[in-house]
């Protein structure tokens, strides 16, 4: 594996500026509009683009999408007053379990495409909203389907018993509270079941299963759906960075799919997050130290899980380049572990990984680190200080 030029030089860049060995987030932009601008060009004509913000939600990155997607999905009030100071005037819904009032009032006080509703306590709060302020208020009903084969994934949010969205159980009592509340308008279903989703027939099987419930329960309560949300998912294969989902064989299959469901005229919606961001991060930190303990090498190097849980989180190695620098090599067709600063064991990036050659002063650099990485790291713990954030454009 090689790094972009781009991420090259700026890592060049940065040890030429710094006194401090390297720590650093590095962003290539370029590389993020281009594989999002290819993402949306495969889909078929009925379909729409949104992006999770939570996968990776910094300023920049929201930037540089606003104008290649079709909106945003926010999961919290912190998500949403984020995403409408950044990307003012674009497409926003608003998701998650366990929303606070204060949160939905905000919600409604500023543009919206839609609340997705999670409980049948959450759409009768919404419908005493409604009432109080005498606003319509827009809404998808997620489901936690029940399938005939459970879906699989390393992290499944449905299918199964879970907090997320409303058993089809319940579906009759919420359609009775729709009917009373001429303000909630309904405009469609949404299905968010799993994510690191890398088998492409398994998630077609799924969708075409949205689908078909989409259409059943549209024409048993005679409503005129037109959005189904169709959640996102998509894995990247970090054991394997060439095992990723193949999102053009996908979207060749949805064509079809889309035309044998008889779904052209209905908005099929996706809101993807990690798909879309981790190709585009680096995590670069710096060799400090490199240890043999109990017949094993380790390499320490300036940063850790703190700042890049992502690997500790998965339970995998994380793939990486090493970057070598004019240092005469310390050791030479080893096997190391890559660990960080922290004072504890599970501070661990890759184990035992072969490496050609390594020395103090190198620079360890993982990909794949730009969804659920920074922004899901424990930073505060140790206090050591944060990496560098870099966004490279063109
Ligand atoms: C409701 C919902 N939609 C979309 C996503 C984004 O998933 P991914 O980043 O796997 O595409 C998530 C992730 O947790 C989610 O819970």
């Amino acid at each position: 594996m090689t790094l972009p030029p781009r991420i090259s030089h700026a890592l060049a860049d940065l040890r030429r500026e710094q006194q401090e060995p390297v720590c650093a987030y590095l962003y290539d932009l370029p590389a993020l509009r281009e594989r999002v601008r290819d993402m949306r060009a495969a889909l078929p004509a009925n379909c729409e683009l949104f992006y999770a913000a939570k996968a990776n939600p910094e300023a920049a990155v929201l930037r540089t999408l606003a104008p290649l997607v079709d909106g945003f999905e926010a999961a919290s009030g912190g998500e949403l007053a984020w995403l409408r100071q950044h990307c003012p005037g674009h497409p926003l819904i608003f998701g998650g379990p366990g929303k606070l009032e204060s949160e939905l009032e905000a919600a409604l006080a500023g543009d919206l495409d839609a609340f997705h509703v999670e409980s049948l306590h959450e759409l009768r709060r919404l419908a005493a909203l409604a009432r109080r302020t005498g606003q319509a208020i827009p809404l998808l009903l997620r489901l936690n389907l029940k399938l005939d084969e459970a879906p699989d994934s390393r992290l499944v949010m449905g299918g199964k018993p879970t907090p997320f969205g409303l058993d089809e159980e319940a579906l009759d009592q919420a359609l009775a509270v729709l009917r009373e509340e001429p303000l909630l308008t309904l405009k469609g279903l949404h299905f968010h079941l799993l994510s690191h989703q890398l088998d492409v027939a398994a998630h077609l099987q799924l969708i075409r299963a949205y689908c078909r419930t989409f259409r059943r329960i549209a024409q048993d309560a005679q409503l005129p759906l037109t959005l189904l949300n169709v959640g996102g998912g998509m894995g990247i294969d970090y054991r394997d960075p060439h095992g990723a989902f193949d999102w053009p064989g996908f979207c060749d299959a949805l064509h079809q799919l889309v035309a044998e469901e008889g779904m052209a005229d209905v908005r099929l919606r996706f809101e993807i997050g990690r798909y879309i961001a981790a190709p585009c991060g680096y995590y670069a930190m710096e060799v400090l130290d490199i240890k043999r303990n109990h017949g094993e090498y380790f390499a320490i190097a300036r940063g850790g899980t703190h700042h890049f849980r992502t690997p500790a989180a998965q339970g995998h190695d994380h793939p990486f380049v090493v970057v070598r620098g004019e240092q005469r090599a310390e050791i030479e067709e080893q096997t190391v572990t890559l660990v960080g600063q922290l004072c504890t064991p599970k501070d661990v990036l890759a184990r035992r990984q072969p490496i050609p050659a390594l020395a103090v002063g190198d620079l360890l650099v993982f990909t794949l680190a730009g969804a659920y990485a920074w922004n899901i790291s424990h930073r505060d713990f140790l206090m050591h200080a944060p990496p560098r954030m870099v966004f490279l454009e063109d």
